[in-house]
């Protein structure tokens, strides 16, 4: 169930039966020479879109810009600041939780989000603990990112070994292939990426990864390998989400 293609009906309904939302975070940024822009904004909008028929939950808008300012030498990236990515996450929860939503599963596609994640949940729990807003529950926050569970980490050592890499990884171009076949693109690839050596500024990041990539092979990538990511991110995750929504 999609928050956007909801009626204010239905979602009253829903909160009658769970005050839990799964909401999609990723990034705006490059990711090499076969890789969208949108990744890591895809990758945890499709498959958040299945948890959410899978595991009963409404989904709410995905959040498309997050922390990338190290891409910023790839034409088409795009970057919100730390201190504006703490202030859009804190209004999604704080006008949500007004209607009686306080389980707030931020549904990851970007490692460079997480630290920013996480002060974003302290200036939340901020709010509560001083009294900004009391809520009727305990507000809670949870930070997944989709490639974590068992059942993905098992199919990435599987399919690619250290092909993998660590950016414009092969399961997440292949997890794009699958929600957009139409969007493939054909490349020749020289070899694997460049090891990871660290990561500063945008100018210091295309010095280093001339391409974009980080350690990865994604003409490996296939939509085949993406539908399976896709069923493993969705059976990892429902089981994640139920055991988030009965904690106390
Ligand atoms: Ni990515």
């Amino acid at each position: 169930m999609q928050l956007q293609l909801s009626t204010w009906q239905e979602v009253e309904r829903y909160l009658e039966g769970s005050t839990g939302i799964v909401i999609p975070i990723g990034s705006a940024e490059q990711h090499g020479p076969n890789g969208l822009i949108g990744t890591d904004a895809i990758c945890p909008e499709v498959i958040a879109r299945s948890l959410g028929e899978a595991a009963g939950a409404l989904i709410a808008p995905t959040i498309s810009v997050g922390i990338a300012q190290h891409h910023l030498a790839f034409a088409g990236s795009m970057c919100l600041r730390p201190s504006t990515l703490i202030a859009l996450m804190r209004d999604y929860v704080v006008s949500l939780s007004r209607h009686g939503f306080d389980r707030f599963y931020f549904l990851n596609g970007h490692g460079g989000n997480i630290a920013t994640a996480n002060a974003a949940f302290a200036e939340i729990h901020s709010d509560v603990s001083m009294l900004v807003r009391e809520a009727p529950r305990p507000i809670r926050c949870r930070l997944a990112n989709w490639w974590d569970g068992k059942g993905v980490k098992k199919l990435q050592a599987e399919l690619y070994g250290d092909d993998e890499g660590q950016h414009a990884t092969c399961s997440e171009v292949s997890v794009t292939q699958y929600a957009y076949p139409q969007a493939i693109k054909r490349v020749n690839f020289d070899g694997r990426a460049p090891e990871y050596s660290g990561i500063h500024d945008a100018d210091d990041y295309r010095r280093r990864y001339p391409d974009g990539r980080i350690g990865s092979l994604p003409s490996l990538s296939t939509p085949e390998h993406g539908k399976r990511f896709h069923d493993a991110a969705v059976a990892d995750l429902a089981e994640n989400y139920r055991n988030f929504l009965e904690a106390v």
